[in-house]
């Protein structure tokens, strides 16, 4: 499915549970496992910037449902790792790290907050270099299985609308709804120019472009759960649509798949 219009930005971070805890996690699994079928699950992949961020932020505001914003793990991932002056070659001890996160997602009136051991860093893991930073933790297989159920610890009733790049793929492959959105690297570019601005910070559009190309590249190509659309995703082309448009657009199927 191809559509027209412009949609700004992903990178607004919802979520709402921490699935911290081990020992809740492992129980979450086996929930899941008997009760994917029963707990509606919408998966939204795509390459970064392409809007699913706010996407599923609006779908699951609109269907009160549960969000995961599964970059935000890796980012977490990617920033604890060089706190603790990790290289990127010491793969075990990232891993550790995945596994144990201490993270909480903490809703507040202006917005999620996450806090790293008790430390806001919201607007931290936002930064481009983090962004890259996850990409490459991201390729490591054994920080991915340490994800694994912490994302699938999001499941709750009355449902979840996750994000990422393997949600529909790997995370949650039964999935009655999955998306792949996706836009032109120019047009991604563009827009976290515009976020950028926003908040006052400088960025050259050339140079983003050029970031959001190796990471698509890197995120593509790696040889576990790699960025593509699954089998049976609709994709959508957000280029020239507008938000309200892909919102829309993800509602009506949701009525569709999930009726
Ligand atoms: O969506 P994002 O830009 O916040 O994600 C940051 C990086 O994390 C992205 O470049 C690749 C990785 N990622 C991933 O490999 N799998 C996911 N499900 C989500 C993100």
């Amino acid at each position: 499915m191809l559509v027209t219009d412009t949609v700004i930005l992903d990178g607004i971070t919802t979520g709402v549970s921490t699935g911290s805890d081990p020992e809740q996690i492992s129980r979450k699994s086996v929930l899941i496992n008997m009760t994917s079928q029963i707990v509606p699950v919408i998966t939204i992949d795509g390459p970064s910037g392409a809007g699913k961020g706010t996407i599923a932020q609006n779908v699951a505001s609109e269907l009160g449902f549960h969000i995961l914003d599964s970059g935000s793990l890796y980012r977490l991932t990617a920033l604890a790792s060089l706190n603790a002056d990790l290289d990127l070659t010491n793969e075990s001890a990232i891993s550790e790290i995945a596994l144990n996160l201490p993270v909480v997602f903490k809703p507040t009136s202006s917005g999620l907050q996450i806090l790293l051991s008790g430390k806001d860093v919201s607007e931290t893991i936002r930064k481009e270099e983090i962004g890259m930073r996850a990409s490459k933790v991201a390729a490591i297989p054994a920080v991915r299985d340490a994800l694994l159920a912490r994302q699938r610890g999001f499941l709750e009733n009355p449902g979840l609308v996750a994000d990422g790049r393997d949600l529909g793929t790997t995370i949650f492959p039964d999935a009655p709804l999955k998306v792949f959105m996706t836009a032109s690297a120019e047009e991604r570019a563009e827009r976290r120019y515009k976020q950028l601005k926003a908040k006052g910070i400088n960025a050259n559009i050339a140079a983003l472009v050029k970031d959001l190309k190796l990471r698509d590249e890197q995120d593509a190509n790696r040889a576990v759960s790699p960025l593509k659309p699954a089998a049976d995703a609709i994709q959508i082309d957000t280029t020239e649509m507008g938000i309200d448009e892909v919102t829309q657009m993800v509602l009506d199927l949701v009525k569709q798949r999930l009726a």
